[in-house]
């Protein structure tokens, strides 16, 4: 964030940070947008169901910033808080998430800074997703400047989960009792059973594909000779 000029004021080095932020997130947005369509043309399936994308709002910068005990200023934003440009993959099945989350590390200007996974680990009210937080060069006048980005890989199902929950419960000043809680983390249960259960169902249909395709090209020849 050096090439910030200092004798910018605060105002000024906020909307210079801001306009960072959300250079960084179409850049991330475009590499995301290409691996999908490369993947397509390969293997002619989408891992990527659906993409969001945002930038926190001031106030919430601000109220982050506050809970940590910090004070308000671009340094405390930038060095604090990983989660002002973020973005929310969705994809098909579990087992897509571990390969996007490769395909995006694997990136030359990509820098993974750090990984939460909580697929493996999952937190104790039964959320699940895969957090990393990472890096990328935005390109400006003056150079590149290494700009953070919070990226979560979920399923369908996952975010099912989540958005409903955020909606509910998560960060709400209200303590729900013991039995929400715990009706909650079965939703979850039933979520992960459903991921799983998907997860065989396709399987099974790819199986089958791959019988019926061993049997067109045994079938082939028979068509050669005919013509
Ligand atoms: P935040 O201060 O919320 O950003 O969390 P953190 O800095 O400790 O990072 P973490 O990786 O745990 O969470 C980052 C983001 O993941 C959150 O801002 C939420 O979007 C999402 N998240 C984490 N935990 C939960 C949860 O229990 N429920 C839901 N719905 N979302 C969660
Ligand atoms: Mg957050």
């Amino acid at each position: 964030m050096e090439n910030i000029p200092k004798n910018y004021d605060q105002i000024d080095q906020w909307k210079s940070l801001m306009f960072l932020y959300s250079s960084a997130l179409k850049e991330i947005n475009v590499k995301i947008e290409i691996l999908n369509n490369e993947f397509i043309q390969i293997y002619n399936y989408n891992p990527i169901e659906h993409v969001k994308s945002r930038l926190k709002t001031p106030e919430s910068i601000v109220k982050k910033l506050k809970r940590m005990g910090a004070e308000v200023n671009v340094v405390n934003m930038t060095e604090k808080i990983s989660d002002i440009a973020g973005i929310r993959i969705i994809c098909s099945f579990t087992s897509d998430i571990y390969q996007i989350a490769d395909m995006i590390s694997r990136q030359r200007d990509v820098t993974v800074l750090y990984i939460k996974d909580y697929i493996k680990n999952p937190k104790p009210n039964g959320y699940k997703s895969y957090h990393m937080v990472v890096t990328i060069p935005v390109y400006l006048t003056d150079g590149p400047v290494e700009t953070k980005v919070e990226i979560q890989i979920r399923t369908v199902a996952m975010d099912f989960w989540a958005s409903l929950e955020h909606k509910i419960y998560y960060k709400s000043d209200f303590e729900a009792p013991d039995y929400l809680q715990r009706e909650l983390k079965a939703c979850a249960d039933v979520v992960d059973m459903l991921d799983a259960k998907m997860f065989s169902l396709n399987q099974a249909i790819l199986e089958w594909n791959r019988r019926d395709d061993g049997k067109q090209e045994e079938k082939e020849p028979e068509k050669s000779e005919i013509t």
